[in-house]
C-alpha cells in the first residue's frame, strides 16, 4: 500500500506559517502531501517552501501542467483534503462550488474527507455570512474546526485563531484514521469532563486523585474528527488543548458540576471521563495550615460531593441524551461495574481497572463498555483514541435512534 495521499490547501492569511509546520508533522508521520496554495498565500509564504517541504511541486493555477488536468487528478486521488488556514474568503467559496484556481477546483473533485481549519478576525467569523457557509460546509460532511481563543494579528484577541498545527494534525490523523467522509457527530454538541478535581484545604494544599485526563482529551480529539461540537470541562490537567473545541477549565468537583450541567443543558451527549473527587475538606483554612510543636495534627474532616454522573443520568436536561459514565475499580471490576451502572443511573459505563501502572498516565487503556439494554462490549488494550472511537461507535447510533 502506498502513502496516505494528502492535500494541504493553503488560503491568504497570516496564518500560513503554521501550515509549514502542519507539512513537516504529515510528511514525517509517511503522508505524500501535495500543497495547493492559493495566489494569496504566497504573498505570506512562497512556493519554493513548500516544494521543498513537501517534496511535491505546489502549483496555484489549473493552467500549469494543463496536459496532466491537475484541477481533476490531485482532488479525485486524495485521501484526504485539509485547508489550513481556511480564510472567509475561502469557506465562502468551497461553500458555493465556486472554483477559480487550482484549490477551489480540487474541493469540487475531491470525495475523500474534508477538514477546514479556519482562522481570521472575530468579526468575520461572526459575521452571518461566514456562520451560514460554515453551516453548509457541515451539513455537506466536512470537518470545519472551530477556531482558537486567543491572540489575533495586531493588538487584540479573540475567537479566530488557526488551532496548533500539532493539534490540527491531530485531527486530521483520526480523520484518515476512520476513512469516512460522512462524520457521524455532525451537528451534535458533546460535552466531556477530563482530569482529576482537587478539593482545597488550605491555600497550598489540596486532595486530589492520579487521572491525568488523557482519556477524556483523547475523546475530545476523536469528537471533533467526527464532526461534533465540543464542551471539554478540564480539571487540573497538563495536556495540549485539542484543537476546535470549547475549553472550560475548573479545580473542585463543585466547579467542574456547575461547568458540566450548564454545558449540558443543550448537549446531546455527556461523557463523565473526569475523575470526580467523592469528598470534599469540610473546612478551608483561609490560611496555611501551620504544624504545631508537640501537637498531634487535626484530624481532617470530610463531606460528601454532589455525584454529578447520577445527577446529569437522572435529570436528563433534553429528552434522549445519552449519558455516559467511567469506573475505575481496582477489585470486582466487573461485579462493581454492574452495580455501578445501575446506580448512576446512565447509558453507558466504561470500566477500567486501575492501578499504580494502569491507566491513570498511560496513553493505553483497556476497557468493558457496559450498557443499560445489557450488553457487553471488551475494547482490547490499545491507545486511549482507540477506546474512546468505541465509545463513539456506542454513542452515535443511540443519538441516531433517539431522534428519528
Ligand atoms: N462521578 C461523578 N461525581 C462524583 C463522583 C464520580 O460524576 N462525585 C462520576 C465519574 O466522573 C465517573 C463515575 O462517576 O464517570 C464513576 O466514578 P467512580 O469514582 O468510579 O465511582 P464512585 O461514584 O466514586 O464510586 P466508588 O467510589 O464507590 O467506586
Amino acid at each position: 500500500m502506498g502513502k496516505p495521499k494528502v492535500v494541504l490547501g493553503v488560503s491568504g492569511g497570516i496564518a500560513a506559517y503554521k501550515a509549514c509546520e502542519l507539512l513537516r508533522r504529515l510528511t514525517e508521520s509517511g503522508h505524500d502531501v501535495r500543497v495547493v496554495p492559493t495566489a494569496a498565500s504566497l504573498n505570506f509564504v512562497g512556493e519554493a517552501t513548500w516544494a521543498a517541504l513537501s517534496g511535491n511541486p505546489a502549483s496555484t493555477e489549473v493552467w500549469e501542467s494543463v496536459h496532466e488536468v491537475p484541477h481533476v487528478r490531485i482532488g479525485q486521488s486524495a485521501d484526504l483534503v485539509v485547508v489550513a488556514p481556511a480564510t472567509a474568503d475561502m469557506l465562502a467559496k468551497a461553500a458555493h462550488g465556486l472554483a477559480d484556481d487550482l484549490l477551489t477546483n480540487t474541493l469540487l473533485t475531491a470525495r475523500c474527507p474534508v477538514v477546514f481549519a479556519p482562522a481570521m478576525h472575530t468579526e468575520m467569523w461572526e459575521h452571518p455570512a461566514t456562520r451560514e457557509n460554515v453551516a453548509t460546509l457541515r451539513r455537506r460532511g466536512a470537518v470545519v474546526i472551530e477556531p482558537a481563543v486567543g491572540r489575533l494579528t495586531g493588538k487584540d484577541t479573540g475567537k479566530g485563531r488557526l488551532p496548533d498545527p500539532e493539534e490540527i494534525f491531530e485531527v486530521c490523523a483520526r480523520v484518515l484514521a476512520r476513512g469516512v467522509a460522512e462524520p457521524d457527530l455532525a451537528g451534535r454538541h458533546v460535552v466531556i469532563s477530563a482530569g482529576g478535581t482537587r478539593e482545597p484545604l488550605d491555600p497550598v494544599r489540596f486532595l486530589g486523585n492520579r487521572s491525568s485526563g488523557k482519556q477524556g482529551y483523547a475523546l475530545a480529539r476523536t469528537a471533533v474528527a467526527r464532526g461534533a461540537r465540543v464542551t471539554l470541562v478540564s480539571a487540573n490537567t497538563a495536556l495540549a488543548d485539542p484543537a476546535g473545541v470549547d475549553l472550560v477549565r475548573v479545580g473542585t468537583a463543585l466547579q467542574l458540576r456547575e461547568a458540566v450541567l450548564k454545558a449540558a443543558a443543550d448537549a446531546d451527549a455527556v461523557v463523565m471521563a473526569a475523575a470526580v473527587a467523592d469528598f470534599r475538606p469540610a473546612e478551608y483554612a483561609g490560611g496555611k495550615i501551620k504544624k504545631k510543636d508537640g501537637q498531634e495534627p487535626a484530624p481532617v474532616a470530610l463531606v460528601r460531593n454532589p455525584d454529578i454522573l447520577a445527577e446529569i443520568s437522572s435529570d436528563r436536561a433534553r429528552e434522549g441524551q445519552v449519558v455516559v459514565g467511567f469506573a475505575a475499580e481496582t477489585d470486582d471490576v466487573l461485579a462493581n461495574g454492574r452495580s455501578k451502572l445501575l446506580r448512576k443511573g446512565c447509558d453507558l459505563l466504561v470500566v477500567n481497572e486501575v492501578g499504580e501502572a494502569k491507566t491513570f498516565g498511560s496513553e493505553e487503556n483497556e476497557a468493558v463498555i457496559l450498557s443499560s439494554d445489557g450488553s457487553e462490549l471488551a475494547v482490547p488494550y490499545g491507545p486511549k483514541e482507540s477506546l474512546a472511537d468505541v465509545i463513539w461507535d456506542q454513542v452515535a447510533p443511540r443519538l441516531a435512534a433517539r431522534r428519528a
